[in-house]
């Protein structure tokens, strides 16, 4: 049984495992959920029991283990009403106390660093508003230091969660809602968006990088850079047809005249690992084939295809892959 419920968690290398907590908040989840599925499994083997010992002695006058109305009324008054009401006052105290209060929200200006998150359909834009740094579906914090996440969305709602590191929270259209992040240790966490959103809803990830921090601040400060003017021949076609084709009406390239928001902002680009919320790896071919068809990697993907010359899309991704 153990196995299965593990398999249902989530165990693997892309998957979200809420089972192995990286945080207080996510370890206090955790033990309550271990918490609930023992009690209920025990309260589920007792009642399991007693329909087999009724079953079996179901000719019998009496209780199936003896005893007259005095027994079946402590019965009934004892594992019906008694026991359930202490089992759920506990769990409902320990849920309160411990765990409600190590996953609430972290009061604005309780931390040093901050983040806003808007949910899009379907892909996540995230803002270090101190530094003004813009990236997408992929966060970078400091390992060990409390970062308060500022989620919200324009569209629809859709809900954040890093199962290893905290609870969900939804963002909604017109409210900010708050959430703590806080890895123990470094690694990347893949979180996944849990309200369904649409077509895409699946494939809404992102990925948390916990890093040392040094190696956070060295991030931040490269990504607060402007794109560097490219320099190869095929690379510098490639931002003209950047800045000629609709891909400048929806995304942002700091140090172009490229400044919409429909679509992620690509100003470092090719410093992410993966493209498309997630769904497929930032290499060469995927990159080239998402530009060529979004629609065939993300059916329903709001990015339309462009169907550009070959030797355009050619120096498009050339230039892309200059943006680290
Ligand atoms: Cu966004 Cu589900």
């Amino acid at each position: 049984m153990l196995l299965a419920v593990l398999a249902l968690a989530g165990c693997g290398s892309n998957r979200v495992n809420s089972l192995q907590p990286h945080s207080h908040a996510a370890r206090q989840i955790d033990s309550l959920w271990w918490w609930m599925l023992g009690g209920s499994a025990v309260g589920f083997g007792v009642i399991a029991v007693l329909l087999l010992l009724g079953w079996t002695r179901r000719h019998r006058e009496q209780l199936p283990f003896g005893g007259g109305d005095r027994a079946a009324t402590a019965l009934v008054v004892g594992l019906g009403i008694a026991v359930p009401l202490v089992v759920l006052t506990l769990l409902f105290v320990w849920a309160d106390v411990f765990v409600v209060k190590s996953t609430a929200a972290p009061k604005p200006g309780s931390t040093r660093l901050e983040v806003d998150v808007v949910g899009e359909q379907w892909w996540w834009d995230v803002r270090y508003p101190a530094s003004g740094v813009v990236t997408a579906n992929e966060i970078h914090i400091p390992v060990g230091v409390p970062v308060r996440l500022v989620v919200t969305t324009r569209d629809v709602i859709h809900s954040f969660w890093v199962p290893e590191l905290n609870r969900k929270i939804d963002t909604i259209p017109g409210r900010r809602n708050a959430i703590e992040l806080l890895a123990d240790r470094p690694g990347r966490y893949l979180g996944q968006c849990a309200e369904f959103c649409g077509l895409q809803h699946a494939h809404m990830q992102f990925l948390v990088y916990a890093d040392p921090p040094a190696v956070f601040r060295a991030w931040l400060a490269g990504q607060a850079r402007k794109a560097a003017k490219p320099t190869a021949n095929l690379a510098r076609a490639g931002e003209r047809v950047f800045l000629r084709e609709p891909c400048a009406a929806c995304h942002t390239i700091a140090g172009t005249s490229a400044d919409a928001r429909v679509g992620p902002d690509l100003t470092h680009l090719a410093s992410r690992s993966s493209l498309a919320a997630n769904t497929i790896p930032n290499t060469h071919d995927s990159l080239a084939d998402w530009i060529g068809d979004p629609n065939h990697a993300k059916p329903g993907a709001k990015m339309p295809r462009l169907d550009l010359k070959p030797a355009d899309l050619r120096a498009l991704v050339a230039y892309l892959e200059t943006l680290r």
